[in-house]
This record gives structure tokens, C-alpha cells and sequence, in this order.
């Protein structure tokens, strides 16, 4: 059987952390889409690990982790997260799988992405500067190199060709960049990765299933920046849906069981693109300074606002999602007020569905208001010693989305999670 945890906003929701408390009931972690423009940020013995790369089951004996087909793998940034996990005394040759098909990062690719954000000026999407759009690209394209060539040995013949064509794409963008050094660095790094467990990702994980191991599939991003179902054209490249569980990693629709989805307590979002709850005010300010919302990846600070219904029900609904998992509501504990976006008011009528031109200027969030709890809950171990604010906000939000919110975490730690029994 699969479950599946994901993320249902913007990103950051805190799935690093939710994947990584959830893993010990698991025999496989695997990343299905996405690549190091994701930080996930977990706690091993009190120190804080961010994981681009590898899935957030890392830390525990036992776990296999997998990184799917659908993943862009950057094997630099492989081989620096890798030194990092070491030195808590994981051994990647152990416990890491890599699928074969998954497509390469090569440095022209992150050379390009900076290329074509460059180019974009004031409609620039906010990339992480990973090169993830060109390495998708590439890989619709039919262009791109993937684990697998790494073992054939034309592969640094068929590095050159991709390389020449990049470098008439950098020249019609005019952009120049001595990549020499990143160039270095690759060759460093796919020595290393071909010393790692390339398998065939699709009947690693059939046989696992078939043989009753349970997997739980890791989403990186969030389902507003799904490639289809997101705020397009700010969005990542890949599917970041449940969906893409099933093309990311090689296993049908029917071994899905449990999709978990994670949300945070408000909103936040990186980059570009349309955001309809932000706050550009002193609110803004209090989530962005007390939620420490600065990414994972890039460390720009995040944008803030506040907790989107009409999105979250969206992504619950393309999701399929079973159960959700609310992070970060700790953050909220100062707040006198709070409020909770129930529609969206578009010239003179008001709507419950995100709309094709989310971005349009006439749209404004209708709120509805609710008193804060005004205390400190991060200590708090059980549901029931919560204060009744926070309880009605969270029966308001189980309520418009028809589906309950299981586990709170209230606080970055290991620990810091609750259990909400019904
Ligand atoms: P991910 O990309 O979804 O894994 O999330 P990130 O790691 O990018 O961002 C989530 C941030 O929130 C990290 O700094 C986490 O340590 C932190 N975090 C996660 N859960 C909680 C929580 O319940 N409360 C607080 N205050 N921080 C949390
Ligand atoms: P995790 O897994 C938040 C955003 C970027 C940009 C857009 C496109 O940590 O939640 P890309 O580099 O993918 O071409 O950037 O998507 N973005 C993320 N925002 N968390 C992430 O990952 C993100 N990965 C990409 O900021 O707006
Ligand atoms: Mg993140």
C-alpha cells in the first residue's frame, strides 16, 4: 500500500518535517517530482538538517528511500546533502535508491534558468535559480540525460552535444557565465553518484509493494504550484499532486490509500505570482518574523498572509485528500484576531472557486473573523488542553472543507506534534 503526504499551498507547508515523524511506519520513503528547489527542514538530535535532494525518511534505520523517475536530480547537490547526512552516521550506499529514469541537473541548465529569469524582467517568476524548468524541459523535450546514462560509457560524449545546445540557447539569451567551476563539480559528483544504488525505480517499488511494504511518497512544492492545477505561469515544472505519485514513481491508482495533506495554520508563498490572502501589513510582518518564514532554499523572506479556504478546499479536491495535517498554528498564538478567507469577491459577485485569472486585480479575499487565544501553546501536549479558540477555528476549517484535520504540530521539533482524535 502507498500513502502519500504533500503539501497543499504554496510550499513550506512543513512536509520535511510531518514525512519525517510519519517515516518510522514505513518501509519506503520515495520523492516522486520536483528536485533541489525543495527545502524541507527537519530536526535530528536538536540540530536543523534541509533536505533538497534526499527524502525526508533519511534519518531512519530501516526506511529505504527512494528517488523517483519524476524527480530533476542535481548530483551536486546530492553529494553536499549526502556529507551533511553522513556526519549523523546515515550511509547513503545503504539506505538511498535511485531510479534510473530520473532526468539530470547539468550546470547549463541552472545557467539557463538564470538566463530566462533574467530575461523576463518584472514578470520573472521567482525561480529558485535550481534549473528545474530547463531540466523538465528537456526531459519533455526528449533532450535530457538521465541516472541511467550515467553508467554508459558515451555519457560524457552525449554531455558534450547537450552542452553545445545549451550554449546556443545561453548565446540567444546573450547570457555568459564562466560555468567551469560548476562544471568541475558536476564531473566530481557523478563519480560519486554512480557509486550510489541506481536501480530500476518502478520494480524496486512494485516488488516492495507486492511483497506488503508500505510506502509513504513525499511531495516536494505545493499543490498551487502544480504544473497544471497551480497559479500558471508562476508555478514549479512538474506535477506536484497526488497524481504525480503514480507517473513520478512507476505504481497504479489503486495501491493509494491515505493522502495526507498538509497546511499551514496562514498562508505563505515564495516568489511570484498571485496571492490573494497576502498581507502587506504589521499582520504580515508577526507571521513572517515569528514563523521564521524565510526559505529553506534560497533564504528570501516569505511572503505571509492569511489562511486561504478557497485554495485549501481546490487542492483537497485535486488531491483526493483523506486527512489533513495542520502546521505551525503556534505562530498564530499572539494574534487578537485572526481571519480566515471563505470566498473570493470579483467585481460584484462572490465566489467559492479558484478562478482561471487568479491574478486578476479586481479579486479580494472575503474574510471571516475570529477571535485569537492570545497564549503560548507550543508547549501543549495534548488536544484537549488547547484553548476553545483555537479549537473553533480549527472545527470552522474542518467544517468548509469536509474533511478533519488530524494532527497539529505546534512547533519545528520532532515532538511537537498532536494527535486529534475525533
Ligand atoms: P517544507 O518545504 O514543506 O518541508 O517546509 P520548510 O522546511 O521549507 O518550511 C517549514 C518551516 O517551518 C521550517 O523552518 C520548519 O522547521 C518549521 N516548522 C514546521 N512545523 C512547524 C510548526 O508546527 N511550528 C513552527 N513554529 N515551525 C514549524
Ligand atoms: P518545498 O518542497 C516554496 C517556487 C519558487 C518559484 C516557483 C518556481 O520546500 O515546499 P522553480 O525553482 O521550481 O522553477 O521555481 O516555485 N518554489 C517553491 N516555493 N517551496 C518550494 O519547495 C518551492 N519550490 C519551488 O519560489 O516561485
Ligand atoms: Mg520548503
Amino acid at each position: 500500500m502507498v500513502d502519500v503526504i504533500l503539501g497543499l499551498q504554496w510550499g513550506d507547508e512543513g512536509k520535511g518535517k510531518i514525512v519525517d515523524f510519519f517515516a518510522k511506519r514505513y518501509d519506503i520513503v520515495a520523492r516522486f517530482q520536483g528536485g533541489p528547489n525543495a527545502g524541507h527542514t527537519l530536526y535530528k538530535n536538536g540540530k536543523k538538517v534541509v533536505l533538497h535532494q534526499i527524502p525526508s525518511g533519511v534519518f531512519h534505520e530501516g526506511v529505504k528511500n527512494l528517488i523517483g523517475n519524476g524527480v530533476v536530480l542535481d548530483p551536486v547537490v546530492l553529494k553536499k546533502e549526502s556529507d551533511s547526512v553522513s556526519s549523523f552516521g546515515v550511509d547513503l550506499k545503504k539506505n538511498l535508491f535511485i531510479s534510473q529514469r530520473a532526468h539530470l541537473i547539468l550546470p547549463t541548465h541552472r545557467a539557463l534558468d538564470k538566463a530566462a529569469e533574467m530575461s523576463k524582467g518584472n514578470q520573472k517568476i521567482g525561480s529558485t535559480l535550481k534549473g528545474i524548468a530547463p531540466a523538465y524541459m528537456d526531459k519533455t523535450g526528449r533532450n535530457g540525460l538521465r541516472v541511467g546514462d550515467l553508467l554508459d560509457k558515451n555519457f560524457t560524449t552525449s554531455y558534450i552535444r547537450l552542452r553545445l545546445k545549451h550554449q546556443r540557447l545561453l548565446d540567444n539569451y546573450n547570457f555568459s557565465e564562466d560555468i567551469s567551476a560548476w562544471e568541475e563539480e558536476f564531473f566530481e559528483a557523478i563519480e560519486f553518484l554512480r557509486q550510489l544504488n541506481i536501480v530500476s525505480g518502478e520494480y524496486f517499488i512494485n516488488q516492495e509493494i507486492r511483497s506488503g511494504k508500505k510506502v509513504l511518497a513525499e511531495g516536494a512544492q505545493g499543490s498551487m504550484l502544480d504544473i497544471d492545477f497551480g497559479t500558471f505561469p508562476y508555478v514549479t515544472s512538474s506535477n506536484t499532486i497526488s497524481a504525480g505519485v503514480c507517473s513520478g514513481l512507476g505504481l497504479s491508482p489503486h495501491y493509494i490509500q491515505n493522502v495526507w495533506g498538509v497546511t499551514k495554520a496562514y498562508t505563505t508563498r515564495v516568489g511570484s505570482g498571485p496571492f490573494p490572502t497576502e498581507l502587506d501589513d504589521e499582520s504580515g510582518e508577526i507571521l513572517r518574523e515569528k514563523g521564521n518564514e524565510f526559505g529553506a532554499t534560497t533564504g528570501r523572506p516569505r511572503r505571509c498572509g492569511w489562511i486561504d479556504l478557497v485554495a485549501l478546499k481546490y487542492a483537497c479536491m485535486i488531491n483526493g485528500v483523506t486527512s489533513l495535517i495542520m502546521t505551525k498554528s503556534d505562530v498564530l498564538d499572539s494574534f487578537q484576531e485572526l481571519k480566515v478567507c471563505i470566498a473570493y469577491q470579483i467585481k460584484d459577485s462572490q465566489v467559492s472557486e479558484v478562478p482561471f485569472h487568479i491574478n486578476q486585480s479586481e479579486l479580494k479575499p472575503v474574510y471571516q473573523q475570529f477571535p485569537g487565544w492570545n497564549c503560548s501553546t507550543s508547549g501543549l501536549r495534548h488536544y484537549s488542553e488547547f484553548p476553545e479558540n483555537l479549537r473553533s477555528y480549527i472545527n470552522f476549517i474542518n467544517d468548509y472543507l469536509s474533511i478533519r484535520i488530524r494532527y497539529l504540530s505546534n512547533g519545528p521539533e520532532r515532538e511537537q506534534i498532536i494527535e486529534i482524535s475525533a
